[in-house]
């Protein structure tokens, strides 16, 4: 266990052996933007962003300090999930543009000292795919069909599924065929819509196309890959029955782990029963691709970054995933949806970086995404809202803005303090919420369509983001075109209001950003700082201790110079809902 100093004056000795990363690639320690295409720029103005508006506003990213840029899937695609459905996997999206605006994007990104990581999705085609339409037109058995999972259904006539296995945007997993003739045929399986029918990835032929994919984007100069549903990718001989737990997370993983009850000063404890992995999630059979995969990135010089969407718990699972022969990170789930409480998010680092540490690999942090509510509405919600859910007009327990902002600026200082590498998703850096009040006909999350409403989706953390506050569409555009609408009050969010504004979110992350370069903190070891109480969550690394005030008083701070405040500081205390980087050299 990394060691405990007392208050920041205090200067740390032990190094803690397996705190940040071992290794010098840029990966290690970089703060990685992720853009969603669709809601970034859109140069064409019709209302969905696209690779020449990401173009035109990569300096804005260059100049808020991140290292590299993920790009959700701009492929070829009918768009059934937002473009997590490829039907063409090297080619662009008329969408979006094409392969030259991909291509002047990426040499922009580059002359910019930016990283490109594109998002690739293997665990399922689109059913548009000619892989998935060639097996639809074979016959059953055939080389065709086995690239996908075709099975026969069970009961009488085949009427039945072959397995209980509910699809995560809700509904079954599996869908039946009609055959040439008219008559139902066999099921074909789908983790999520019906649309993006499930590769079958004990398929060799499979596996080689997909190598020859990351090779074409290789080629074209891409830095890595982001992996779409990297657990799902191999089922369970068999494919048996199973029903999920109660609370299970609807991406995977069982649900999360309760930290709240452990004591800071406690040696770490295993968590208690952790539930099987369900037999479409988190198989051991993922491995030898992702050693198949790192094979492939090292054909090319330079280093590249393989990053899994990996939701299993718990962390000392994620972390086989990043054994120096395989992935290179994975997303840290368990830190994204630990509660607002400082022992578990204490905990919670700690574990992170013992599990990712353990095998060499950077631990890596994340608050947003497109799949989830944006924290700043998130982490001030007052009743339950399951991942995958949304929230939408009709949704109790509504955050308070004001105090959502509050602990989102808090959250942001304290996981851009932390060793390792950090994910920021687009506008995230404005103090974004959630648009909780889209209308139900606005709403195009397939988990919407396919829980007859039930779920709202994640709709509502993929709206445009706010450029300019006085143009169409807040200067996502120039015709005020947008395939979510913006809510009006989003002017005062957007880039042109907050930037060069001393204390706006965005000059907050521009600061925590140069000073996380300035001070080496991706790179530093992390000490816990003791004797803030247990509601106060104090850590130092490099030359910077971060003390952040969770708990409802106000706690004295030590006399140091206040390098970034994520609220006002004033007569020497830190309020509530807090972060302060200190320089205690
Ligand atoms: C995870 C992606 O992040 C999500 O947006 C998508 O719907 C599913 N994978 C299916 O590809």
């Amino acid at each position: 266990m990394t060691p405990e100093s007392s208050p920041a004056s205090a200067v740390s000795t032990a190094a803690s052996p397996h705190t940040s990363s071992s290794g010098s690639e840029w990966w290690r320690t970089a703060v990685i933007y992720q853009i969603y295409p669709r809601s970034f720029a859109d140069a064409d103005g019709n209302g969905i962003g696209d690779l020449r508006g990401i173009t035109t506003r990569l300096p804005a990213l260059a100049d808020l300090g991140v290292d590299a840029v993920w790009l959700s899937p701009f492929f070829r695609s009918p768009q059934r999930d937002a473009g997590y459905d490829v039907s063409d996997y090297c080619d662009v999206d008329p969408l979006f543009g094409t392969l030259d605006d991909f291509d002047t994007m990426l040499a922009t990104a580059h002359d910019l000292g930016l990283k490109v990581i594109v998002d690739m999705v293997p665990n399922h085609t689109s059913s548009d795919h000619v892989w998935f339409q060639q097996a639809l037109a074979a016959p059953e058995g055939s080389p065709e069909r086995d690239r996908y999972i075709f099975r026969d259904g069970k009961g009488k006539h085949g009427e039945l599924p072959p397995n209980n296995w509910e699809s995560v945007f809700g509904g079954g997993m599996w869908t039946r065929t009609t055959k040439a003739d008219g008559t139902p045929g066999q099921w074909y399986l789908h983790i999520f819509d019906t649309s993006q029918p499930d590769l079958n990835w004990e398929n060799p032929w499979v596996r080689e196309q997909f190598r020859d994919i990351l090779r074409f984007w290789l080629d074209r100069g891409v830095d890595g890959f982001r992996v779409d549903v990297a657990h799902g990718m191999i089922k369970q001989a068999g494919l048996p029955d199973y029903t999920p737990p109660e609370d299970g997370a609807s991406m995977g993983g069982t649900g999360g782990v309760d930290r709240d009850e452990f004591t800071p000063l406690e040696p770490l404890i295993q968590d208690p029963v952790t539930p099987p992995d369900p037999p479409y999630w988190g198989q051991e059979g993922v491995h030898e691709i992702w050693r198949e995969w790192h094979e492939v990135l090292a054909e090319y010089p330079g280093d590249r970054v393989l990053c899994a969407e990996a939701w299993v718990d718990p962390l000392e699972k994620v972390a086989l995933w990043v054994r120096p022969d395989e992935m290179s990170q994975a997303f840290n789930f368990a830190y994204m949806f630990t509660d607002w409480k400082a022992p578990a998010l204490k905990r919670v680092i700690q574990e992170s970086l013992d599990a990712f540490g353990g095998v060499g690999a950077p631990a890596t942090w994340v608050l947003s995404n497109h799949d989830v509510v944006r924290h700043a509405s998130r982490l001030a919600l007052t009743a339950d809202s399951p991942q995958g859910a949304g929230i939408g007009p009709k949704s109790p327990g509504k955050p308070d803005a004001a105090l959502g902002l509050r602990r989102a600026r808090a959250a942001s200082s304290i996981m851009l303090g932390l060793p390792g590498s950090a994910y920021v998703y687009q506008g995230e850096e404005l103090g974004l919420p959630e648009d909780m009040e889209l209308p139900d006909e606005a709403r195009q999350d397939p988990t919407w369509f396919r829980t007859g409403g039930e779920k709202y989706g994640r709709d509502g953390c993929r709206v445009p983001i706010p450029w300019e506050s006085d143009r169409p569409a807040f200067g996502f555009n120039d015709t005020g075109a947008s395939w979510l609408p913006q809510p009006a009050h989003w002017a005062q969010y957007a880039y042109d209001a907050q930037a060069g504004v001393p204390g706006s979110t965005l000059e907050l992350y521009k600061l925590a950003l140069r000073l996380r370069h300035e001070h080496g903190l991706g790179s530093g070891e992390l000490n816990w700082v003791k004797g803030y109480g247990k509601k106060v969550l104090a850590f130092r690394v490099s030359d910077v201790t971060v003390i952040a005030n969770l708990g409802e008083v106000a706690v004295e701070l030590p006399v140091a110079d206040i390098l970034l405040s994520s609220e006002p500081i004033t007569g020497g205390v830190l309020p509530t809902d807090t972060t302060v980087w200190l320089h205690t050299p």
